[in-house]
C-alpha cells in the first residue's frame, strides 16, 4: 500500500493542498485563492476565514482530483505566510482581520517596542530589530488603536496556526514560524518570557511550541467531516513559508545556499549554531530542521525587477515573442547575451521598491548608472541581471562575513528559469548555480516535515537526499574576474546616493 504525505500553504494570494506518495512524487495539487485587503495606505489585512475556507475546499480539491484513499494519509503538514497576528476570542472565534507580513502601519509600535527593550537586547534575543511586518508591533498597534478587540483577546496564532486550530481544535505553532513574532527566543527555541513581559502580552495567549517535523495534534471529528481527511490523522508542526519552502530545495545542510529569484529575491543559509549579524540585517530564524538555525537576506525586487523592465522597455521584445510563439523575458535574455559581462560599466541599482537586505530603506530607488552612447538595449538588458545579482550577492556576503561558507547555491524561482541569469549569478557570487527537481516550494517541503514526522524518512536531511535532484548546473566562468572588479563599484553606489535618494524621495 503506498502512504501519501499532505502539505498545506496558507499562502498570502491563496492556499494551497499539495499530495505527494512516499517517494516525493507529486500526485495532485489544488488551489483556493483569495484577495488581500488594503482598508488604509500602508495596511494589509485578510480575513482568518480566508484560511480555513481555503484549507477545507484545497483539501477536498486534491483527495477528489488524486482518487487517492484519505485513510492512506499518513501525516499532515502545514506552513504559510509569516507574521500575520491572527487574534481570537476566549471561544476561538477571530476577532478582527489577520494583520498581514506585509502591513505597515506599526513603525511607531516597532519604535516603542526598541526604545521598551533596548535595541541590543532585542537582537540578541530574536536574532532580528523589530520590524513593521511582524508581529509584536500589530499586538501593540491593536491595544492602543482598538481597545475592545485587546480587551477579548484570548490566543494569537500565526495564519498557518490558525488552519490548525481549525483542522485539529489545538492551538500550536512551531519554532520557524514562531521565529518571526519578535515574541520568540530564537536562540533557546521557545517563547521569550523577557519580550512577553516586557511588552505586558500574557503567556497563556501565545500557542505550544514543537520543531517543525514533530507531530502536533491529530485531524479532529469535525474537521474530518469538512475535509474528507480522516479523524485522528496526525498533523507536524510544519513551517513559516521560507523555511519550509528551504526544505523543499533541500536547504538542510551547511555550505548549500539558496537563491530565490521570485518578484522579491531570497538568500537563505542554514545554520548550525545560533549566529546574529551584528547590525541585524540577516534575519536570523529557527529552521524547520531541529536544533538547526537559518539567515535569511531579503532583497524587494529581484525578478520584480526585470519585470519592470520587459513592462516599461520591452514593448518590442513582447511584440517578436508574440509573433514568434516564445515568452519575451527569453527574447530579452537572448539579446542580453550579446552583451559582454560588465556592460562596459554600466550598473543598475534594482531598489525599485525601496530596499530590505542589505539597506532597510524604503526611500532607495533605481538607477542606470555608467551610460555612455556604446551602451545598447542588450547592455541594459544584462545589467538588470547584473545588479539584481550583486543586490543578492550582498545578502550572500553578510552571511560569508558570519562564517557561513558556500559551495553550491541553488536557485528557484521564474528568474532562475533563465540560462544566462543562473551564468551571472555563478559569477558574481563566485560559487556553482544549481536547479533542482522540486519546484513546489513552501507545500512540498512541508509534506516532507510530514514524512518525517510519520516515520517515512528517519530526518528531514534524509528526506530531502531522497527525493531532490540536482537538474542543471552552472560553474563560474572567466567572467567572474570581470565582475569580481565591478562589484565594489557596485557596493560604493548607494552610501554615495543615499541621501540624494532621500531628497528625491521627498519630491514625491
Ligand atoms: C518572511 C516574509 C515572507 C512572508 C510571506 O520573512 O516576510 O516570506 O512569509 O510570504
Amino acid at each position: 500500500m503506498t502512504h501519501y504525505l499532505l502539505g498545506i500553504d496558507v499562502s498570502t494570494t491563496a492556499t494551497k493542498a499539495l499530495l505527494i506518495d512516499e517517494h516525493g512524487a507529486v500526485v495532485a495539487v489544488a488551489a483556493t485563492e483569495y484577495p488581500f485587503e488594503t482598508p488604509h495606505p500602508l495596511w494589509s489585512e485578510q480575513d482568518a476565514a480566508l484560511f480555513w475556507n481555503g484549507t477545507m475546499q484545497s483539501i477536498r480539491g486534491v483527495l477528489e482530483k488524486s482518487c487517492v484513499d484519505a485513510k492512506n494519509i499518513v501525516a499532515v503538514g502545514l506552513t504559510g505566510q509569516m507574521h500575520g497576528a491572527t487574534l481570537l476570542d476566549a471561544h476561538g472565534e477571530p476577532l478582527r482581520p489577520c494583520i498581514l507580513w506585509n502591513d505597515q502601519r506599526t513603525q511607531k509600535q516597532c519604535d516603542e517596542i526598541t526604545s521598551r527593550v533596548g535595541k541590543e537586547k532585542v537582537l540578541r534575543l530574536t536574532g532580528n530589530p523589530v520590524l513593521t511586518g511582524f508581529t509584536a508591533p500589530k499586538i501593540l498597534w491593536v491595544r492602543e488603536n482598538e481597545p475592545e478587540v485587546y480587551r477579548r483577546v484570548a490566543h494569537i496564532l500565526l495564519p498557518k496556526d490558525y488552519a490548525r486550530y481549525k483542522l485539529t481544535g489545538e492551538f500550536f505553532s512551531d519554532v520557524s514560524d514562531s521565529s518571526g513574532t519578535s515574541l520568540f527566543d530564537v536562540g533557546k527555541r521557545t517563547w521569550s518570557d523577557e519580550m512577553l513581559r516586557a511588552l505586558d502580552i500574557p503567556r497563556e495567549w501565545m500557542p505550544e511550541v514543537t520543531e517543525s517535523p514533530i507531530v502536533s495534534a491529530k485531524i479532529s471529528a469535525d474537521a474530518a467531516r469538512a475535509t474528507g481527511l480522516v479523524e485522528g490523522t496526525p498533523v507536524v508542526g510544519g513551517g513559516g513559508d521560507q523555511a519550509a519552502g528551504a526544505v523543499g530545495t533541500g536547504i538542510v545542510r551547511p555550505e548549500i545556499v539558496s537563491a530565490t529569484l521570485g518578484t522579491s529575491g531570497v538568500v537563505f543559509a542554514q545554520s548550525d549554531e545560533y549566529r546574529i549579524e551584528p547590525q541585524g540585517r540577516l534575519h536570523a530564524f529557527c529552521h524547520a530542521v531541529p536544533a538547526k538555525w537559518h539567515l535569511m537576506g531579503v532583497m524587494l525586487s529581484a525578478a520584480g525587477s526585470f519585470r519592470w523592465y520587459r513592462d516599461a522597455l520591452g514593448a518590442h521584445e513582447k511584440g517578436i515573442a508574440q509573433q514568434t510563439n516564445r515568452d519575451a523575458y527569453d527574447v530579452l535574455t537572448q539579446d542580453a547575451a550579446n552583451a559582454p559581462a560588465g556592460c562596459e560599466g554600466l550598473l543598475f541599482l534594482p531598489y525599485l521598491t525601496g530596499e530590505r537586505t542589505p539597506y532597510p530603506d524604503p526611500n532607495a530607488r533605481g538607477a542606470f548608472i555608467g551610460l555612455t552612447v556604446r551602451h545598447t538595449k542588450a547592455h541594459l538588458t544584462r545589467a538588470v541581471l547584473e545588479g539584481v545579482s550583486f543586490g543578492l550577492r550582498d545578502s550572500l556576503e553578510l552571511m560569508r562575513a558570519l562564517g557561513i561558507t558556500t559551495t553550491q547555491v541553488r536557485a528557484s524561482g521564474g528568474g532562475a528559469r533563465s540560462p544566462l541569469w543562473r551564468q551571472i549569478l555563478a559569477d558574481v557570487f563566485d560559487a556553482e548555480i544549481v536547479t533542482v527537481n522540486i519546484t513546489e516550494g513552501a507545500a512540498y517541503g512541508t509534506a516532507l516535515l510530514a514524512g518525517v514526522g510519520a516515520g517515512i524518512y528517519r530526518d528531514v536531511e534524509s528526506a530531502c537526499d531522497a527525493v531532490i535532484k540536482t537538474t542543471s548546473s552552472n560553474k563560474p566562468s572567466d567572467a567572474k574576474s570581470v565582475y569580481a572588479k565591478q562589484y565594489p563599484r557596485y557596493r560604493a553606489l548607494y552610501p554615495a546616493l543615499k541621501n540624494e535618494f532621500q531628497q528625491i524621495a521627498a519630491l514625491g
